[in-house]
């Protein structure tokens, strides 16, 4: 039996803040009751506030700032996350990666930050169609957990998301067993950091309920991060709906 499974919704730069509260109000009374399962929502920053959630419901920012406050223009600090009732932050996205040219070191200043707050990472890692060409896919991924986790003996409180790049928005998912040993390389290298707690590991990219059901069954596979599907109260609901399933069999 895996332990409790995550699913999360990155809805990235979608939804005004009255669609970010609709769109969570219809998927929380669609799936009252669920059970075995977090459900987390990650709206734009403008609709955290617009949310209301209480376990096993909970809310992420995508982003932060690893300042506590000051002259930093355009950023978000984590108390304002947390004043907004948000438990844990996404740190380290592709799309931060590749288009705000977050670096490893920024990303463990972010990860250490929102740890040391009390809220929780969902560190994102994940290779690109030419790290995964060029037989260099281990290595990127090691290289991003032990760079993104200096400083860290301890990983209670840290949730990783494997998000191939070339997976993400593509509508072509990883496949299984591609995923179960990546998932599984990914484990053995969070165990080298802190042997004691056992770190949920979600994978990201082209989940969709045509697939979900399948992946869910994927050794090592502890939830989805989802995009495009989250943004859509039937696909999302879905997907929750059939790892529920999986969970009571
Ligand atoms: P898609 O589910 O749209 O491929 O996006 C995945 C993702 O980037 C979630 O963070």
């Amino acid at each position: 039996m895996k332990n409790k499974l995550i699913i999360a919704g990155n809805w990235k730069m979608n939804k005004t803040p009255n669609e970010c509260r609709i769109l969570a109000k219809e998927i929380i009374s669609s799936l009252n009751g669920i059970m075995g399962i977090h459900v987390i929502f990650s709206p734009p920053f403008t609709g955290l506030n617009e949310i209301e959630t209480s376990n096993p419901f909970f809310k992420a920012a995508q982003n932060c700032y690893f300042e506590q406050s000051g002259a930093f223009t355009g950023e978000v600090s984590i108390e304002m996350i947390k004043s907004c009732d948000a438990t844990h932050v996404i740190i380290g996205h592709s799309e931060r990666r590749m288009l705000f040219n977050e670096d490893n070191y920024t990303i463990n200043q972010k990860i250490l930050a929102v740890k040391k707050n009390g809220l929780i990472p969902i560190f994102c890692i994940g290779e690109s169609l030419e790290d995964r060409n060029n037989g260099s896919t281990e290595k990127k991924i090691s290289d991003q957990i032990e760079k993104g986790l200096i400083g860290i003996d301890s990983l209670e409180g840290l949730v990783v998301a494997y998000e191939p790049v070339w997976a993400i928005g593509t509508g072509v998912a990883a496949s299984p067993k591609e995923i179960e040993d990546i998932h599984k390389f990914i484990h053995n290298v969070l165990k080298n950091i802190d042997k004691k707690h056992y770190t949920q590991v979600l994978y990201g990219g082209s989940v969709k309920p045509e697939n979900s059901e399948e992946l869910i069954r994927v050794p090592g596979v502890d939830g989805f991060l989802i995009g495009g599907a989250s943004l859509n109260v039937d696909s999302f609901v879905s997907i929750a709906k059939a790892m529920e399933k999986y969970r009571s069999n």
